[in-house]
Parts: C-alpha cells; sequence; structure tokens
C-alpha cells in the first residue's frame, strides 16, 4: 500500500486524474496543492486544497511519499516539468496514473509519471516519457515515442513510429502520419492532419497540416 498522494494543480486536469485513480487499486489522491491561494480550503471532488505548492518540500515529513501533476493547458508544458523535478527533489516519487479502460500493449513501455487516460489506447512497442500525457480516447500506434511532459489530446491518433518529442503538444482529434517526428515543445492544433515534421517550437494547423511562421509561447 501507497503512502500518502499528493496533486499538484486542482484544475479541470486534476478532476479527472482523480477519477482515473479511484479505478486503479490502491490508489487514492489524498489532498492537492495549488498556484491560487485563493483556492486554498476548497475541495475537488472530495479532494482537499490543502495549500500552494510552497508546502511541497514538507510533504514528505507529513507522510506522503507519491505525487501527480495535476496541471493540464496548453501552455503548461514547462510548467508541468517545473512541478515535476521541484517534487522529485522534495523526495516524492511521482505516480503513474492508468484509466482502468486504457488499452496498454504489454510491449509498451510507460515511464514514471505517465497519465493513460480513459479509453487511450496505446499499442505494440509504443514509448511514454516520464510525464506525458495521452488523454481521453488518444491513440498511439506501435513503436511511437512520445518524449517526456509531451501531452497528446483527446481523441488524437499518433500513427505508427511517429515521434512526439518532449514537451510537444497534439491537439485535439489531430492526426499524426506514421513515422513523422513533431519537435521539441511544437504545437499541432487541434483537427490537424500531419504529414511531415514540424520543426521545434513550431505550430502546425489545418489539414493537410502547414506551418505558421509565430511558434505558440
Ligand atoms: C493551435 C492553437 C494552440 C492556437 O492557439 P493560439 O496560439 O491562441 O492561436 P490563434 O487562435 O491566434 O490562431 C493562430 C492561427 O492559427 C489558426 N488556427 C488555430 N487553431 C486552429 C485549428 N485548430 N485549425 C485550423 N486553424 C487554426 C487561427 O485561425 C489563426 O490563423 P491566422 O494566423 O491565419 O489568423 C489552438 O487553436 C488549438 O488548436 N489548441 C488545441 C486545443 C486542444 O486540443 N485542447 C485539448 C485540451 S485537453
Amino acid at each position: 500500500m501507497q503512502g500518502k498522494c499528493v496533486i499538484l494543480g486542482g484544475g479541470g486536469h486534476a478532476k479527472v486524474l482523480i477519477e482515473c485513480m479511484r479505478t486503479q487499486d490502491g490508489i487514492q489522491p489524498d489532498g492537492i496543492l495549488e498556484q491560487d491561494e485563493t483556492l486554498v480550503g476548497k475541495t475537488v471532488l472530495g479532494v482537499k486544497i490543502m495549500g500552494c505548492d510552497d508546502m511541497l518540500e514538507d510533504l514528505k515529513e507529513a507522510g506522503y511519499d507519491t505525487f501527480v501533476v495535476g496541471v493540464g493547458q496548453i501552455r503548461a508544458t514547462p510548467f508541468r516539468k517545473v512541478l515535476f523535478d521541484k517534487a522529485v527533489s522534495s523526495g516524492l516519487t511521482p505516480l503513474t496514473v492508468r484509466h482502468g479502460s486504457a488499452i496498454v500493449s504489454p510491449t509498451a513501455l510507460v515511464e514514471d509519471g505517465a497519465q493513460l487516460l480513459p479509453g487511450c489506447i496505446v499499442n505494440a512497442q509504443a514509448r511514454i516519457g516520464r510525464g506525458g500525457v495521452i488523454n481521453t480516447h488518444a491513440v498511439v500506434e506501435h513503436d511511437c515515442e512520445i518524449g517526456e511532459f509531451a501531452f497528446v489530446a483527446p481523441n488524437a491518433t499518433v500513427l505508427g513510429a511517429a515521434i512526439i518529442a518532449p514537451g510537444a503538444f497534439v491537439g485535439a482529434g489531430a492526426v499524426v502520419f506514421q513515422g513523422v517526428r513533431v519537435g521539441e515543445n511544437a504545437v499541432v492544433a487541434a483537427g490537424a492532419v500531419v504529414r511531415h515534421d514540424i520543426p521545434a517550437g513550431g505550430l502546425a494547423v489545418g489539414v493537410p497540416a502547414t506551418i505558421k511562421s509565430r511558434p505558440v509561447e
């Protein structure tokens, strides 16, 4: 049985995570830390917001062993990494969240702190990096590499052997063709169909996707 688990961030993504964790045997969220101090004392699906992120370094002494990053917004990828690293240096261990309905190949490799949300599919020999998110009903096909802290939004499809580099974001319903590489911190817009590589920090939009000159911050 694990010690206590804290969720870092108490917004909409955290709600989904709480419900996912409740489908996993022996795992339950015990408390939340938030950036927004006006939310302290409130609850999210019955889990209390105990304080702000500056409490993180005291949690180990308070009986917490594990953490989940509960921040999910598109521009939050760098922040998710900062929170993750801060939690690890506070002595906490990242928990991998996997909804009971996620289909994960026995030959896939899922690194610590990844999040596999309801109905997602991770196929043969795919790799999901540390802190990566495969959101509701997203499909990650065989041999794909999803880099650390990358985010695959609901209903997106990443076809065989594609690479989603660390920190990249694939928007809802987008399709990334087989073998394509989406570069570090790049963004694929919702509904885009990506047939060619996207450079680091680039923004790919439309069907077929074209690269917008202005990178998303
Ligand atoms: C790509 C995205 C991040 C752009 O957001 P933004 O930085 O605010 O950019 P803007 O809305 O100013 O759009 C920039 C340009 O891309 C176009 N564009 C944006 N999103 C688009 C989309 N999904 N499909 C087609 N064109 C799109 C805009 O029309 C605009 O075109 P213009 O420069 O010719 O005027 C956003 O539209 C998007 O798709 N987000 C993903 C949402 C999502 O999947 N969320 C999942 C949460 S779990």
